[in-house]
C-alpha cells in the first residue's frame, strides 16, 4: 500500500511541469560541483527568498547541506545535456572555464537565469532540507528554457517580445 501511495504521488507530482536547474557551489578545497534541481520554488519578495529542497540520500548531501553561498542556473532548452550529467554523482564537477562567479556564488555559464544565494535557513522535512536562500543577486536573458513533465525533457519557448 505504501508503495502504490508513494508511486501514486511521484506520478501525480510527475504532472506539475516545471523548469530545471543545477544548484552550484564550492567544496573546502574550492572544487565546484553541481546538482540537477526541479524544486526551486520563490518563497518570498522582501526580502528576496527562493528555496529547494535536497534529497538525504543524496551522495552530495554534505556539499549542498552546509553550503552558505551557492548559485542557481536556470538551464535553457538547449542544456539537457546539462540536466542528465549533473543528476549524477559521477559528473558532478565543474571545470573552472565552465563557470563564472556571480557575486559569491558560482553559476555556469551559459542558462538563461541565475541567482546568487547565501543561506537564510534550512529546514528538515521528511526526507527531504529544505534550503531557505536570500538571492544576493539574480539576472536573466532571453532564449527557450528546459522544461520536465512527467519524466520527460521538454522546451518552454520564449514568446518574442509585444506578442501574446
Ligand atoms: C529533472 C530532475 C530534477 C531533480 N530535482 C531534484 C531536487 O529538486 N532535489 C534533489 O535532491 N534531487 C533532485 N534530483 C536528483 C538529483 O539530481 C540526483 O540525481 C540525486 O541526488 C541522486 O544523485 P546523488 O546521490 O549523486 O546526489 C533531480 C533530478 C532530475 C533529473
Amino acid at each position: 500500500m505504501e508503495v502504490d501511495q508513494e508511486q501514486d504521488y511521484r506520478r501525480a507530482m510527475g504532472a506539475f511541469a516545471t523548469g530545471v536547474t543545477v544548484v552550484s557551489a564550492a567544496r573546502g578545497d574550492g572544487a565546484l560541483a553541481g546538482i540537477t534541481v526541479n524544486s526551486l520554488t520563490s518563497v518570498s519578495l522582501r526580502p528576496r527568498l527562493l528555496l529547494w529542497c535536497l534529497g538525504d540520500q543524496s551522495e552530495r548531501y554534505d556539499l549542498f547541506a552546509t553550503a552558505e553561498h551557492w548559485g542557481v542556473t536556470v538551464l535553457g532548452a538547449d542544456d539537457e545535456a546539462l540536466a542528465r550529467r549533473f543528476a549524477r554523482a559521477e559528473t558532478e564537477a565543474i571545470a573552472p572555464e565552465e563557470a563564472a562567479r556571480f557575486d559569491a556564488a558560482p553559476v555556469l555559464r551559459g542558462g538563461v537565469a541565475h541567482f546568487a544565494c547565501r543561506t537564510f535557513e534550512r529546514r528538515q522535512a521528511g526526507d527531504h532540507l529544505m534550503i531557505i536562500g536570500e538571492v544576493t543577486a539574480c539576472r536573466s536573458g532571453p532564449g527557450d528554457g528546459l522544461t520536465y513533465f512527467r519524466s520527460r525533457y521538454g522546451r518552454a519557448d520564449a514568446l518574442e517580445s509585444g506578442s501574446k
